[in-house]
């Protein structure tokens, strides 16, 4: 099977460091023409880095800062884009934040901040890369679809928390958003779907594999006993964005190693 996204525009949020870094090299690889989103100035660096590995293998793309969890600024993003490539194709949901702790001393903050940029950040994303599909239509050159958008949650969408309310709040959140988009926009040939990482080897979860021993703690919760990379989230996201997955839609696809089979269990209940 040969993916090609070529002549598709693909906006991917978050995407200086870890798994949005990741996608946007794969999807670039695969054709698409890749928007390299990033939070604040201090990202920069990384985000260019990020697109300078990517045109240097022959791809193209642009970074462009943009705070997805500001209304304003993801308008804009969605304005910017489409006035300098024509239109959108791609959406990858995948900005996100931890900000753990204890239940009870959970801070307001910690609980917006996360739900901001985790669910707010693609609420607002999604609503307008919809709008631009519905206002492009079908271009057969390049998709039997209008438009595809991925959500990237977790597998804390099922897999409850402690010590991160606020982030399997937004993961469990994601699920119905992505449902809810899928169905009311099936019929407009708009196909949402959603990835489910593990545990996958990024900034974002340093703490969890830097030393041997968190490593090995870390590794007793994944049957295939090792953790993931952004690549095992690329080559999904390439898939997924392609009409060679034409009828998944609506779909959380878990993608971990076997996490979500409770490795726990595997002794007897
Ligand atoms: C979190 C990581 C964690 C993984 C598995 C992800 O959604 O961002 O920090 O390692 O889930 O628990």
């Amino acid at each position: 099977m040969e993916i090609s996204l070529k002549n598709q525009v693909a906006i991917i949020t978050g995407a200086s460091s870890g798994i949005g870094a990741g996608i946007s090299k794969s999807l670039a690889e695969s054709g698409a023409t890749v928007v390299i989103n990033y939070p604040f100035e201090v990202s920069k660096i990384a985000a260019d880095a990020v697109l300078k590995t990517i045109t240097d293998a022959g791809g193209k793309g642009i970074t462009y800062m943009c705070d997805v969890s500001k209304e304003d600024q993801v308008v804009k993003m969605f304005q910017d884009v489409v006035a300098q490539f024509g239109t959108v194709d791609i959406l990858i949901n995948n900005a996100g934040i931890q900000k753990d702790a204890k239940f009870t001393e959970m801070t307001l903050d910690q609980w917006n901040a996360v739900i901001g940029v985790n669910l707010t950040g693609q609420f607002l994303c999604a609503r307008e890369a919809i709008k631009e599909f519905l206002r492009r239509g079908i271009d057969e050159t390049k998709s039997v679809a209008k438009g595809k958008i991925i959500h990237i949650s977790s597998v804390h969408e099922i897999i409850p928390w402690a010590q991160h309310a606020n982030y399997a709040a937004s993961k469990g959140a994601i699920r119905m958003l992505m449902q809810t988009l899928a169905q009311e926009y099936a019929g407009e040939k708009i196909r949402v779907n959603s990835i489910c990482p593990g545990a996958i080897q990024t900034p974002i979860n340093t703490a969890a594999w830097d030393t041997p021993e968190v490593l090995n703690s870390l590794l007793s919760l994944i049957p295939y006993n090792r953790i993931g990379q952004p690549k095992d989230i690329g080559n999904l996201a390439v898939f997924l964005s392609s009409d060679a997955s034409d009828y998944i839609n609506g779909a959380s696809i878990f993608i971990d190693g076997g996490m979500t089979t409770f490795e726990s269990f595997s002794t007897g209940g």
